[in-house]
């Protein structure tokens, strides 16, 4: 949208801006933003706004970064209802249901799929999301693999090539078979369409050896590194992402004293830089879907560990796409702060994607935003599962109002 815009009457305003005073969310009062040619132009006192073209009264609202989902799997077709229904029943979370979820898709044309990642990408957007990660994982073939980048492609520039989601049915009894078919022709026909890969590294899935194997494959074309680990117990996914310099290692449930201070070592992003730091995602939407105990965020933040939330959006093990609920789940069962939930919601996602134009609000960011029905960050916790995004900008362009 061309001219220039300004949001004021703001209530809060949450920056990330850890520069300046307001806490480790740099929170402003009295602000007002001013976006121009879909970036974050001017931020200071509303009494010191520029002129605009345009204003949105934010009407005491609080005003966010647009919240940075990390970790999605979007491309698939079917659901597994009836597998979350005998959950709750009583039956364990395996993992299993995936290859449920990658026949359907292979048997999904492409429109089919499109559409649903259009549906899950809108839905995430009227709850926020102004950016998101997307994996393939569940086509397990060439062509399937790489159709499911294509079309993620569409949507976002943070694609994840996860060919090594499992092994699938056909190459059951040969995973070394699978392994070099995921680092030959796989990799080679979906990396065109990736920014990072990723490995579900696990008993059940993929050992640390296939696991390190295909990520080091990916590394050398020139992917980014990102890790399911650690989610269904202790295993070395966390140590092995940690070892490769992965941008992100993901679940995180169930960690060791060592995996803890691995991760700590890599220390916090505003001090090592995006381009040292393992950060840890928490995924509390999947525990929450599986009914397994949650990872500890409060073990890692005290050690000093960066971390972030997503929600791990995907038929089997967290079929929400939304990141207040997860920002809630964090903060009443894995003993966060609100201001820490959000800002792992924010600028931890940022971290994970290491992006540096999302995930805060300053001067040449991305014009991403939330205006929240609340004056403040803490309603995300304190009201949970009641629609409190009003208005979503995206590149400074208003989006319907949900
Ligand atoms: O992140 N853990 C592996 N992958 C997904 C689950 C996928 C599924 O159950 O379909 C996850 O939880
Ligand atoms: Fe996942």
């Amino acid at each position: 949208m061309r001219g220039s815009l300004l949001v004021d009457n703001i209530g809060e305003l949450v920056t990330n801006d850890i520069g300046g005073e307001g806490g480790p969310l740099g929170i402003r009062r009295h602000a007002a933003v001013l976006v121009e040619d879909g970036q974050v132009a001017w931020v200071g006192p509303a009494r010191d706004a520029p002129a605009a073209d345009r204003r949105i009264d934010a009407e005491g609202g609080a005003v966010l970064p647009g919240f940075v989902d990390s970790h999605a799997h979007l491309v698939f077709a079917g659901d597994r209802a009836a597998e979350f229904a005998a959950r709750m029943a009583g039956e364990p979370y395996t993992g299993g249901g995936i290859r449920t979820t990658v026949g359907a898709t292979r048997a999904a044309s492409d429109d089919e799929l499109r559409a649903t990642v259009r549906r899950l990408r809108g839905e995430a957007m009227r709850q926020g999301t102004t950016t998101i990660e997307i994996k393939s994982g569940y086509g397990l073939t060439v062509a399937d693999e790489a159709r499911s980048l294509r079309i993620a492609a569409e949507f976002t520039e943070d694609t994840t090539f996860l060919g090594a989601h499992v092994v699938p049915a056909e190459y059951a009894d040969r995973p070394d078979d699978y392994v070099g078919m995921v680092c030959g022709p796989m990799l080679a026909a979906a990396a065109p369409y990736a920014r990072w890969i990723d490995v579900f590294c696990e008993r059940g899935a993929f050992d640390v050896d296939h696991a390190r194997a295909i990520l080091a494959c990916g590394q050398a074309v020139g992917l980014g590194v990102r890790v399911h680990a650690n989610q269904l117990g202790p295993g070395p996914g966390v140590q092995l992402g940690v070892e490769l310099g992965a941008a992100s290692v993901d679940h995180c449930t169930h960690l060791t004293d060592a995996d803890v201070d691995a991760l700590a070592s890599t220390g916090t992003t505003w001090v090592s830089g995006f381009e040292l730091t393992t950060v840890a995602t928490l995924l509390p939407g999947a525990e929450f879907s599986t009914r397994s105990p949650y990872p500890d965020a409060r073990r890692l933040l005290d050690a000093g560990a960066t971390v972030a939330l997503a929600t791990d959006c995907n038929p089997g093990s967290s079929y929400t796409s939304s990141m207040p609920f997860c920002i809630a789940l964090a903060v009443r069962e894995m003993r966060m702060t609100p201001a820490e939930a959000v800002w792992a919601a924010t600028a931890g996602g940022a971290a994970a994607l290491r992006r540096t134009d999302v995930g805060r609000l300053a001067r040449g960011a991305r014009a991403d935003l939330v205006i929240l029905d609340a004056p403040s960050h803490l309603h995300l916790a304190y009201r949970p599962g009641v629609p409190l995004i009003r208005q979503v900008l995206h590149n400074g362009v208003p989006q319907c109002r949900p």
